[in-house]
């Protein structure tokens, strides 16, 4: 018996799931949705005894390999017929002609290029809109064999073919369609005027193939272009006043040394030029003079040749990541009025300034990290709207001091490998220096407190030396990140000012062997990470504790104080405690909590612990209270034993010496 599922739309659901056919109750009203599955049941062919008015059916996963008159044509109804990962390889010629409602037609994963060998037409698809013909081996041509006839189309998927040419011809016969996807082919050419005929082309995914230039990008109408992972040198639009209605263009992956001449007027939106081989911003290398340049910005600029770059008034979104990028003149990115992410992380910059404050003004996210950042500034009332942004792997030493507190938007700060330090605030002096230069000589630092909306600062490997007290003060911080920077001095004091806001700490491999901050003071601290320290005793916890995660990995601990393991108690979901010295016997506490699993110890295989000293480790979890009991008596016995021992020799020698008087009474009588 046949077992498809049928979804009857409107019908109670025992009707909808029914296992046989003579189950199956078909609705006579036109509206209803009538949807069969018959995947994955291994059918050779279609099922013979499907019900009419069906309106989906989904044949994929099967081993059908012909599709006839004889099993399909009836099927007048179906507007959704899939028929993914078959063994496809004949169709009969003009079987889809009568389904006048087929909508939507799924051949993908099957073996269409055996039939387009036969150089036969399956014929008219009259209103075929959907036609997923990806993974099939097709090759340059074999397309023509099904898109002869297909006015309604509009969307078209050639994925995982191995189409090299696009020739001339391609979509004649489909001149409705909006979208094509060409990803994962090895086109190497594409025909002159191939989508010129496409008016109303939209989406065209050219990503993974071998195209290496395009010099003559005309298609206006088009919205979405994705040449990403091709081998492309030069991208170049024909020299235009159109107005291009492109808003996403992915050029990532690419060999292009040049950036790529776009439409001089564009609304582009998206951009993503990554991992290129960029060396420059300049599309051709050439320097113009531009006499009538904004003038608010020339103001900052001495007059020179400057290069003319391109309009990009409408872009949100900038990905130059992975390239040799030098520097970003503020003439490339002051027309970019609405930029929200700017991504030129992995180049090799080495100053990047903002002087003007209507520069970058709806900026959110700038990435500069792993550059060679030795200049950093940004003027007053400069990014006013930056919300992220990432610094880290720059080596930078010198900076503005205030840089940061002049962000009133900043969330997020990723600072870690640089080499900055941390200034102390009482220092600051009443009267700020106005110039950056006044700085960059003296070795630097870097205020952190009243940064009004900061709660991410990571500041790892900038080899800190010295954490100076209220060094965050009045920044709202939820994540402090401290860790691999062996030897900092903690101050007591340090991190006064956040005890309501930080939720994460972390001072991972700094060498510390006592931390003399009490963290019992943040209220609201989860989650601590002291691990690869040389801590010898627990931070100190003496009040309430919200910790709930613990990092002890990797320390010096041998006992865990019992009114700290107490408190920690309450709160505590996960510690870490592997790789210490641990005392079994003095750690019962401890013990009692991990066997009583109150808490998650997810590294419990390296938590050992020592009976007596240089004894074997043993697994913190086969510990038993006994054996300190036992340990115990045996010392008892010992300790009992040397007692009477000692009792016996003072009473021996009491005795004695009563006797010797004795014995001289005795002998002096004697002699007497
Ligand atoms: C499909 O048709 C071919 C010939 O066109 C035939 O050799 C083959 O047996 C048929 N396969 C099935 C499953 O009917
Ligand atoms: C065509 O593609 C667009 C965009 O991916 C999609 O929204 C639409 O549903 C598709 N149309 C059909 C008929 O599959
Ligand atoms: C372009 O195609 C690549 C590869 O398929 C994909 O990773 C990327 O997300 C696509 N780009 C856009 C903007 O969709
Ligand atoms: C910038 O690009 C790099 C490399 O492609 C990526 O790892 C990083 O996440 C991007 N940054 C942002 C903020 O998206
Ligand atoms: C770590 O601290 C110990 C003393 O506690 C010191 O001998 C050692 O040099 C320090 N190591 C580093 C890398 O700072």
């Amino acid at each position: 018996m046949l077992v498809c599922v049928f979804e009857w739309v409107g019908l109670a659901h025992e009707d909808v799931k029914s296992r046989g056919l003579s189950q199956v109750l078909v609705s006579s009203e036109s509206e209803v949705q009538n949807d069969v599955f018959c995947n994955d049941l291994n059918l050779q062919s279609t099922p013979a005894n499907l019900p009419p008015g069906i309106q989906k059916l989904d044949l994929s996963h099967n081993k059908l390999q012909n599709l006839t008159h004889e099993t399909l044509a009836f099927h007048t109804t179906i507007h959704h017929l899939n028929l993914h990962s078959n063994k496809i390889q004949f169709i009969q010629p003009g079987l889809f002609k009568d389904m006048t409602n087929l909508k939507v037609l799924i051949l993908s994963r099957n073996n269409l290029d055996v039939f387009a060998l036969n150089k036969t037409k399956i014929g008219s698809l009259k209103a075929v809109e959907s036609l997923d013909l990806s993974n099939n081996g097709l090759y340059t041509g074999m397309t023509d064999y099904f898109l002869g006839d297909s006015p309604a189309m509009t969307n078209l998927s050639l994925n995982g073919n191995s189409i090299t040419k696009i020739t001339k011809n391609a979509f004649c016969g489909s001149l409705a369609l909006r979208k094509i996807s060409l990803h994962n082919n090895v086109i190497l050419e594409i025909e002159d005027g191939a989508f010129d005929l496409l008016d109303y082309l939209t989406e065209l995914d050219l990503s993974k193939n071998s195209i290496t230039c395009i010099t003559d990008f005309n298609l206006s109408h088009l919205k979405w272009l994705n040449l990403s992972k091709n081998s492309l040198e030069t991208f170049q639009t024909i020299d235009s006043e159109h107005l291009y209605e492109l808003l996403y263009l992915d050029l990532s992956e690419n060999k292009m040394p040049y950036f790529p001449v776009l439409p001089k007027r564009n609304k582009l939106e998206y951009l993503d030029v990554s991992r290129n081989h960029l060396r420059s911003v300049n599309n051709t290398g050439t320097v113009e003079e531009l006499a009538n340049f904004r003038g608010t910005i020339l103001a900052h600029t001495p007059f020179r040749l400057i290069t003319r770059y391109q309009d990009f008034s409408s872009l949100i979104y900038l990905d130059l990541s992975y390239n040799q990028i030098k520097s970003i003149p503020q003439t490339f990115i002051c027309s970019m009025v609405m930029l929200e992410v700017l991504n030129v992380s992995r180049n090799c910059i080495e100053s990047f300034f903002v002087n003007h404050e209507d520069i970058l003004q709806n900026l959110k996210i700038l990435d500069l990290s792993y550059n060679s950042l030795q200049n950093l500034s940004f003027g007053e009332k400069t990014l006013q709207s930056l919300k992220e942004l990432f610094l880290q792997g720059n080596t930078l030493t010198t900076i503005n001091p205030q840089t940061f507190q002049r962000l009133p938007g900043l969330r997020s700060l990723q600072l870690q490998q640089n080499n900055l330090k941390i200034c102390i605030p009482q220092q600051i002096p009443v009267e700020l220096p106005k110039k950056d230069h006044f700085y960059q000589d003296s070795p630097s630092c870097v205020f952190f407190y009243s940064i009004p909306a900061l709660q991410f600062l990571y500041l790892s490997e900038n080899n800190l030396r010295v954490l100076p007290a209220n060094a965050f003060h009045n920044t709202p911080l939820k994540l402090l990140d401290l860790s691999l920077n062996p030897g900092l001095e903690i101050d007591p004091n340090s991190l006064s000012g956040l005890e309501h806001s930080l939720i994460h700490l972390l001072l991972k491999e700094n060498n510390i062997s006592q931390l003399n901050t009490d963290l019992s003071a943040l209220s609201r601290l989860k989650y601590v990470d002291l691990s690869t320290n040389q801590l010898t005793t627990l931070p100190i916890w003496n009040k309430e504790s919200s910790i709930e995660s613990l990092n002890l990995q990797n320390n010096n601990l041998v006992t865990l104080e019992y009114n700290t393991v107490l408190v920690l108690e309450r709160s505590l979901k996960t510690i870490y405690m592997g790789s210490n010295p641990l005392s079994c016997c003095s750690n019962i506490r401890f013990l009692h909590m991990v066997q009583r699993s109150a808490v998650v110890v997810p590294d419990i295989d390296t938590v050992t612990c020592v009976y007596v000293q240089d004894s074997e480790p043993v697994n913190i979890e086969k510990v038993t209270q006994d054996m300190c009991h036992t340990l115990d008596s045996r010392v008892i016995t010992i300790i009992v034993t040397v007692v009477i021992a000692l009792v016996l020799i003072v009473v021996l020698g009491l005795l004695s010496k009563l006797c010797h008087p004795r014995r001289r009474k005795h002998n002096s009588s004697f002699s007497a």
